[in-house]
Protein backbone atom coordinates (compact mmCIF):
# COMPACT_ATOMS: atom_id res chain seq x y z
CA UNK A 1 0.00 0.00 0.00
CA UNK A 2 0.84 3.60 -0.09
CA UNK A 3 2.26 3.66 3.41
CA UNK A 4 4.25 0.61 3.36
CA UNK A 5 7.95 0.98 2.76
CA UNK A 6 9.32 -0.76 -0.76
CA UNK A 7 12.01 -3.32 -0.58
CA UNK A 8 15.06 -1.98 -0.09
CA UNK A 9 16.91 -3.28 -3.25
CA UNK A 10 18.72 -0.01 -3.95
CA UNK A 11 20.26 0.46 -0.43
CA UNK A 12 23.27 2.49 -0.59
CA UNK A 13 23.23 2.94 -4.39
CA UNK A 14 24.36 6.11 -6.04
CA UNK A 15 22.22 7.37 -8.47
CA UNK A 16 21.76 10.55 -10.45
CA UNK A 17 18.78 11.66 -12.25
CA UNK A 18 18.67 14.49 -14.90
CA UNK A 19 15.23 16.18 -14.91
CA UNK A 20 13.99 19.73 -15.90
CA UNK A 21 14.42 22.16 -19.17
CA UNK A 22 17.80 23.28 -19.82
CA UNK A 23 18.07 27.33 -20.90
CA UNK A 24 20.65 28.19 -23.34
CA UNK A 25 21.81 32.06 -23.31
CA UNK A 26 21.14 34.43 -26.02
CA UNK A 27 22.58 37.01 -23.58
CA UNK A 28 22.62 38.10 -20.13
CA UNK A 29 18.90 38.65 -19.87
CA UNK A 30 17.49 35.89 -22.31
CA UNK A 31 17.31 32.01 -23.47
CA UNK A 32 15.78 29.30 -25.71
CA UNK A 33 13.84 26.87 -23.21
CA UNK A 34 11.59 24.25 -23.26
CA UNK A 35 7.78 23.94 -20.92
CA UNK A 36 9.40 21.08 -19.05
CA UNK A 37 8.78 21.46 -15.43
CA UNK A 38 11.08 18.65 -14.23
CA UNK A 39 7.84 17.34 -11.86
CA UNK A 40 8.09 13.33 -13.67
CA UNK A 41 11.83 13.04 -12.57
CA UNK A 42 11.37 14.58 -8.88
CA UNK A 43 8.92 11.69 -8.68
CA UNK A 44 11.00 9.06 -9.55
CA UNK A 45 13.85 10.56 -7.63
CA UNK A 46 11.51 10.65 -4.56
CA UNK A 47 10.51 6.80 -5.06
CA UNK A 48 14.49 5.96 -6.14
CA UNK A 49 15.18 7.25 -2.66
CA UNK A 50 12.27 5.08 -0.99
CA UNK A 51 14.15 1.77 -1.97
CA UNK A 52 17.08 3.27 -0.36
CA UNK A 53 19.10 4.77 -3.11
CA UNK A 54 21.19 7.95 -2.66
CA UNK A 55 19.82 10.13 -4.91
CA UNK A 56 21.15 12.86 -6.56
CA UNK A 57 19.10 15.32 -8.95
CA UNK A 58 20.64 17.42 -11.59
CA UNK A 59 18.18 19.82 -11.54
CA UNK A 60 17.30 22.11 -15.34
CA UNK A 61 15.38 25.09 -13.56
CA UNK A 62 12.67 23.05 -11.56
CA UNK A 63 11.22 25.63 -9.45
CA UNK A 64 12.28 25.14 -5.67
CA UNK A 65 8.67 24.67 -4.69
CA UNK A 66 8.95 21.43 -6.47
CA UNK A 67 12.18 20.26 -4.90
CA UNK A 68 12.07 17.86 -1.73
CA UNK A 69 14.55 19.21 0.88
CA UNK A 70 15.51 15.54 1.42
CA UNK A 71 17.37 15.14 -1.98
CA UNK A 72 20.64 16.54 -2.93
CA UNK A 73 20.35 19.17 -5.69
CA UNK A 74 23.25 20.22 -8.33
CA UNK A 75 21.60 23.40 -10.47
CA UNK A 76 22.98 22.33 -14.11
CA UNK A 77 20.94 25.01 -16.06
CA UNK A 78 22.30 24.33 -19.85
CA UNK A 79 22.85 21.49 -21.25
CA UNK A 80 26.62 22.05 -21.28
CA UNK A 81 26.38 22.82 -17.04
CA UNK A 82 24.33 19.23 -17.13
CA UNK A 83 26.94 17.65 -19.41
CA UNK A 84 29.92 18.62 -17.26
CA UNK A 85 28.21 17.23 -14.40
CA UNK A 86 27.36 14.18 -15.11
CA UNK A 87 30.85 13.01 -17.37
CA UNK A 88 32.01 14.09 -13.01
CA UNK A 89 29.46 12.29 -11.36
CA UNK A 90 29.27 9.11 -13.09
CA UNK A 91 32.34 7.11 -12.25
CA UNK A 92 31.05 7.19 -8.72
CA UNK A 93 27.56 6.69 -9.21
CA UNK A 94 25.81 3.26 -9.88
CA UNK A 95 22.77 4.44 -12.10
CA UNK A 96 21.90 7.49 -14.30
CA UNK A 97 18.22 8.92 -15.17
CA UNK A 98 17.49 10.77 -17.84
CA UNK A 99 14.27 12.58 -17.11
CA UNK A 100 15.61 16.23 -18.21
CA UNK A 101 14.65 17.65 -21.81
CA UNK A 102 17.44 19.00 -22.96
CA UNK A 103 17.97 21.59 -25.31
CA UNK A 104 19.44 19.70 -29.01
CA UNK A 105 21.12 23.50 -30.05
CA UNK A 106 22.22 26.54 -28.29
CA UNK A 107 23.12 29.60 -29.74
CA UNK A 108 26.74 29.81 -31.00
CA UNK A 109 28.13 32.84 -29.10
CA UNK A 110 26.39 34.33 -26.05
CA UNK A 111 26.16 37.97 -26.30
CA UNK A 112 27.55 39.94 -23.50
CA UNK A 113 25.28 43.10 -23.45
CA UNK A 114 21.84 42.46 -24.01
CA UNK A 115 20.75 42.60 -27.63
CA UNK A 116 19.49 45.96 -28.68
CA UNK A 117 16.30 46.18 -31.10
CA UNK A 118 17.18 49.54 -32.37
CA UNK A 119 20.06 50.25 -34.51
CA UNK A 120 19.53 48.35 -37.26
CA UNK A 121 17.09 48.60 -40.21
CA UNK A 122 16.29 44.59 -40.51
CA UNK A 123 12.54 43.42 -39.63
CA UNK A 124 14.68 39.50 -38.47
CA UNK A 125 17.24 38.31 -36.38
CA UNK A 126 18.81 35.79 -37.26
CA UNK A 127 20.17 33.35 -34.77
CA UNK A 128 23.22 31.15 -35.67
CA UNK A 129 22.10 27.50 -33.66
CA UNK A 130 24.71 24.69 -32.99
CA UNK A 131 24.26 21.11 -31.72
CA UNK A 132 24.59 20.54 -27.59
CA UNK A 133 26.38 17.43 -26.79
CA UNK A 134 24.04 13.98 -26.51
CA UNK A 135 24.59 13.86 -22.43
CA UNK A 136 22.70 10.39 -22.62
CA UNK A 137 24.36 8.62 -25.25
CA UNK A 138 27.92 10.09 -24.07
CA UNK A 139 27.46 8.57 -20.96
CA UNK A 140 26.50 5.08 -21.69
CA UNK A 141 29.30 5.07 -24.47
CA UNK A 142 31.93 6.29 -22.02
CA UNK A 143 30.55 4.44 -18.58
CA UNK A 144 29.57 1.26 -19.19
CA UNK A 145 29.10 0.03 -15.51
CA UNK A 146 26.26 2.52 -15.10
CA UNK A 147 22.70 1.48 -15.60
CA UNK A 148 21.22 3.90 -17.87
CA UNK A 149 17.44 4.84 -18.27
CA UNK A 150 16.32 8.04 -21.13
CA UNK A 151 12.93 9.27 -22.13
CA UNK A 152 11.49 9.59 -25.16
CA UNK A 153 8.21 11.80 -26.13
CA UNK A 154 7.00 11.29 -29.12
CA UNK A 155 4.30 12.54 -31.40
CA UNK A 156 2.49 11.25 -34.33
CA UNK A 157 0.43 7.37 -34.29
CA UNK A 158 0.70 5.04 -32.63
CA UNK A 159 2.85 2.86 -35.47
CA UNK A 160 5.39 6.35 -36.20
CA UNK A 161 5.70 6.56 -32.32
CA UNK A 162 6.58 3.15 -32.12
CA UNK A 163 9.13 3.48 -34.80
CA UNK A 164 10.79 6.45 -33.64
CA UNK A 165 10.83 4.73 -30.01
CA UNK A 166 12.52 1.82 -31.99
CA UNK A 167 15.26 3.94 -33.48
CA UNK A 168 15.83 5.89 -30.61
CA UNK A 169 16.19 2.77 -28.04
CA UNK A 170 19.11 1.37 -30.94
CA UNK A 171 20.84 4.78 -31.27
CA UNK A 172 21.28 5.63 -27.65
CA UNK A 173 22.05 2.08 -26.05
CA UNK A 174 20.55 2.83 -22.84
CA UNK A 175 20.11 -0.39 -20.49
CA UNK A 176 16.14 0.97 -20.73
CA UNK A 177 14.21 3.99 -23.14
CA UNK A 178 11.17 4.99 -21.18
CA UNK A 179 8.52 5.79 -24.34
CA UNK A 180 5.10 7.71 -24.45
CA UNK A 181 3.14 9.46 -27.15
CA UNK A 182 2.48 13.06 -26.72
CA UNK A 183 0.64 15.81 -28.73
CA UNK A 184 -3.24 16.07 -29.21
CA UNK A 185 -3.78 16.25 -25.49
CA UNK A 186 -1.84 13.34 -24.62
CA UNK A 187 0.83 12.85 -22.24
CA UNK A 188 0.29 16.46 -20.88
CA UNK A 189 -1.06 17.40 -17.47
CA UNK A 190 -2.13 15.46 -14.53
CA UNK A 191 -4.25 12.82 -17.02
CA UNK A 192 -3.30 9.33 -17.15
CA UNK A 193 0.05 8.19 -19.20
CA UNK A 194 0.88 5.17 -20.90
CA UNK A 195 4.85 4.36 -21.12
CA UNK A 196 6.69 1.52 -23.19
CA UNK A 197 10.07 0.24 -21.79
CA UNK A 198 12.14 -0.81 -24.74
CA UNK A 199 15.64 -2.32 -24.24
CA UNK A 200 18.70 -1.00 -26.54
CA UNK A 201 17.52 -3.67 -29.13
CA UNK A 202 14.31 -1.76 -29.29
CA UNK A 203 12.35 -4.68 -28.10
CA UNK A 204 9.36 -3.83 -25.85
CA UNK A 205 10.01 -5.49 -22.64
CA UNK A 206 6.60 -3.96 -20.31
CA UNK A 207 4.37 -1.22 -20.16
CA UNK A 208 3.06 0.99 -17.55
CA UNK A 209 -0.09 3.50 -17.36
CA UNK A 210 -1.67 5.51 -14.78
CA UNK A 211 -0.97 8.63 -12.94
CA UNK A 212 2.41 9.94 -13.19
CA UNK A 213 3.15 9.29 -9.59
CA UNK A 214 1.82 5.20 -10.01
CA UNK A 215 3.73 5.11 -13.17
CA UNK A 216 7.46 6.46 -11.51
CA UNK A 217 6.73 3.69 -8.75
CA UNK A 218 6.73 0.95 -11.40
CA UNK A 219 9.75 2.59 -13.39
CA UNK A 220 11.71 2.06 -9.89
CA UNK A 221 10.86 -0.94 -9.13
CA UNK A 222 11.98 -1.82 -13.05
CA UNK A 223 15.49 0.55 -12.91
CA UNK A 224 16.05 -1.47 -9.35
CA UNK A 225 15.75 -5.05 -10.99
CA UNK A 226 17.67 -3.93 -14.54
CA UNK A 227 20.78 -2.86 -11.68
CA UNK A 228 20.24 -6.06 -10.07
CA UNK A 229 20.69 -8.05 -13.33
CA UNK A 230 23.46 -5.77 -14.98
CA UNK A 231 24.92 -6.52 -11.13
CA UNK A 232 25.17 -10.33 -10.98
N1 LIG B 1 19.22 13.61 -24.01
C1 LIG B 1 20.43 13.99 -23.46
N2 LIG B 1 21.18 14.96 -24.05
C2 LIG B 1 20.74 15.59 -25.16
C3 LIG B 1 19.50 15.22 -25.73
C4 LIG B 1 18.76 14.23 -25.13
O1 LIG B 1 20.83 13.42 -22.44
N3 LIG B 1 21.49 16.53 -25.72
C5 LIG B 1 18.45 12.53 -23.38
C6 LIG B 1 17.13 12.96 -22.80
O2 LIG B 1 17.27 13.34 -21.45
C7 LIG B 1 16.28 11.69 -22.96
C8 LIG B 1 16.86 11.03 -24.21
O3 LIG B 1 18.15 11.58 -24.38
O4 LIG B 1 16.47 10.80 -21.90
C9 LIG B 1 16.04 11.20 -25.44
O5 LIG B 1 15.90 12.58 -25.71
P1 LIG B 1 15.27 13.05 -27.08
O6 LIG B 1 15.21 14.53 -27.12
O7 LIG B 1 13.98 12.30 -27.26
O8 LIG B 1 16.32 12.44 -28.11
P2 LIG B 1 17.18 13.13 -29.26
O9 LIG B 1 18.34 12.21 -29.49
O10 LIG B 1 17.51 14.53 -28.93
O11 LIG B 1 16.24 13.01 -30.52
P3 LIG B 1 15.11 14.04 -31.10
O12 LIG B 1 15.62 14.43 -32.44
O13 LIG B 1 13.86 13.19 -31.19
O14 LIG B 1 14.97 15.21 -30.15
CA1 LIG C 1 16.00 16.19 -28.41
Amino acid sequence: GETATPKQDLAGVKVFITAGGTHEAIDPVRFIGNHSTGRFGVEIAKQLQERGAKVTLLSANINENLLPASIEIIATPSANEMYQAVMELAPQYQIGVFAAAVADFRPETQAEMKVKKTGGEEETLTLKLVKNPDILASAVRRFPHLTTIGFAAETGNPTQVASYGREKAIRKQADLLALNQVGQGIGFGNVDTMLSILDKTGETLTSFSGSKPVIAKELSALIAATYQSKNH
